[in-house]
């Protein structure tokens, strides 16, 4: 898949731009604030119906004014299609394919697969496991649009749960048939839940390792190890011998709500283990693992975008880099630097297929 012209109207900084794209590699340079991420954010858009800096969609508008507008240009499986998104203060959303609107945006997700790798990923070894528990949901959710569906009624019964918990100990009173009917529904969704991540985290590793061993030069072995309750026995059996410690705590204790993914260096959790530059690698081995696992679930190429990756990385290895993703498991490609000089001598030299964005005072020239 490739993104042939991008237009962007009001979007945050840009009040009009227009550009047409290379169809392998295109690299947006220039100084702090000027606007490259931003770029880069509405491509993001244009696949995802959202941010993924900003989750308030009304906060992405240019300041002095009502309204954007984003576009997109695109060749998806020999034919060409147009995206639209439209978003005007106090309204809803609007999302168009060929100038027909969705009725929902979820019809959208997973259409024009993309992998960002942004400064943010650190945030999946140094935050809880909520982000890594999301990391894996998003994968799922781009390619099988039921888990979607699966993980919204799981969320919904274990709220209702909890919910009905809190009402027992307010009124002292309990109702088990109210509580199996949660039960029953945390059991249903929830293994298929279970069964899902841990299928796609087996096949996940070996690529991941792969990539990781490429990029480090193979110093140092890493897995990715998935915690989830449900391997300790059966579900409904653990819900029950739950319930005490539920009624104390006033939430559901287990369940896949609680899973984790955790991130190993030479079997110990890389948070606390790992040099920067080894959870950089890690991170960026993690995403090339994914965009290669999309590409061959969808059977389309996903667009790539690499936000700042090189940044505190030394010119050998964004050589390395950009060579591994220059080949033929990669598609099109949009990265962000403040070195234009570096990036423009490595291109050259390894004579990659490229274009060179100059971005500045609004506007995005050709260099
Ligand atoms: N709603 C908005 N309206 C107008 N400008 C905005 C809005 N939101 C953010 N900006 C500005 O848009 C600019 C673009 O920021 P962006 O993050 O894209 O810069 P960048 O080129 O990636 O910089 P860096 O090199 O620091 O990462 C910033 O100057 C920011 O203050
Ligand atoms: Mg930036």
């Amino acid at each position: 898949m490739i993104l042939r012209e991008l237009s962007a109207v009001n979007f945050k900084n840009f009040l009009g731009v227009e550009i047409t794209l290379n169809p392998k590699i295109n690299c947006f340079v220039g100084n702090n604030g000027e606007g490259k991420t931003t770029i880069l954010d509405a491509i993001y858009y244009l696949s995802f119906c959202k941010s993924f800096l900003n989750p308030i969609d009304s906060q992405n508008i240019n300041y002095n004014d009502a309204f954007f507008v984003l576009q997109g240009e695109y060749e998806r499986s020999g034919k060409t299609e147009r995206i639209y998104c439209g978003l005007k203060k106090g309204q809803k959303k609007v999302f168009k394919r060929n100038k027909k609107e969705y009725e929902k945006l979820s019809d959208h997700i997973g259409l024009f697969p993309l992998v960002i790798i942004s400064p943010s990923d650190s945030d999946l070894i140094t935050f809880g496991s909520d982000l890594r528990r999301k990391f894996l949901d998003g994968i799922i959710s781009q390619f099988d649009s039921v888990y979607l569906e699966n993980l919204l009624i799981y969320s919904k019964a274990v709220n209702q749960r909890n919910a009905l918990l809190k009402y027992f100990q307010k009124n002292r009173t309990f109702n088990q048939d109210q509580l199996d009917s949660w039960d029953n529904q945390l059991v249903k969704y929830g293994e298929v839940l279970y069964e899902k991540r841990k299928k796609l985290i087996q096949e996940l590793t070996p690529v991941f390792q792969r990539y990781y061993n490429q990029i480090s030069g193979g110093r140092e072995q890493v897995e990715l190890v998935y915690q989830s309750q449900l391997m300790e026995g059966d579900f409904l059996k653990q819900l029950r011998n739950s319930l005490p410690e539920d009624m104390r705590k006033l939430f559901s204790t287990v369940g896949v709500h609680k899973d984790d993914l955790v991130f190993q260096i030479s079997g110990r959790p890389i948070k606390k283990f790992g040099s920067q530059g080894q959870q950089k690698s890690f991170l960026i081995a993690l995403k090339l693992a994914q965009l290669e696992f999309l590409k061959n679930t969808v059977g389309i190429h996903p667009i790539l975008l690499l936000d700042d990756v090189f940044d505190k990385l030394d010119e050998d290895r964004v050589a390395h880099i950009l060579e591994m993703v220059n080949g033929n498991t990669f598609g099109q490609i949009f990265l962000s630097d403040t070195h234009p000089k570096r990036i423009e001598d490595i291109l050259s030299r390894l004579k990659l297929e490229s274009s060179v964005f100059e971005v500045s005072n609004l506007e995005i020239q050709k260099r």
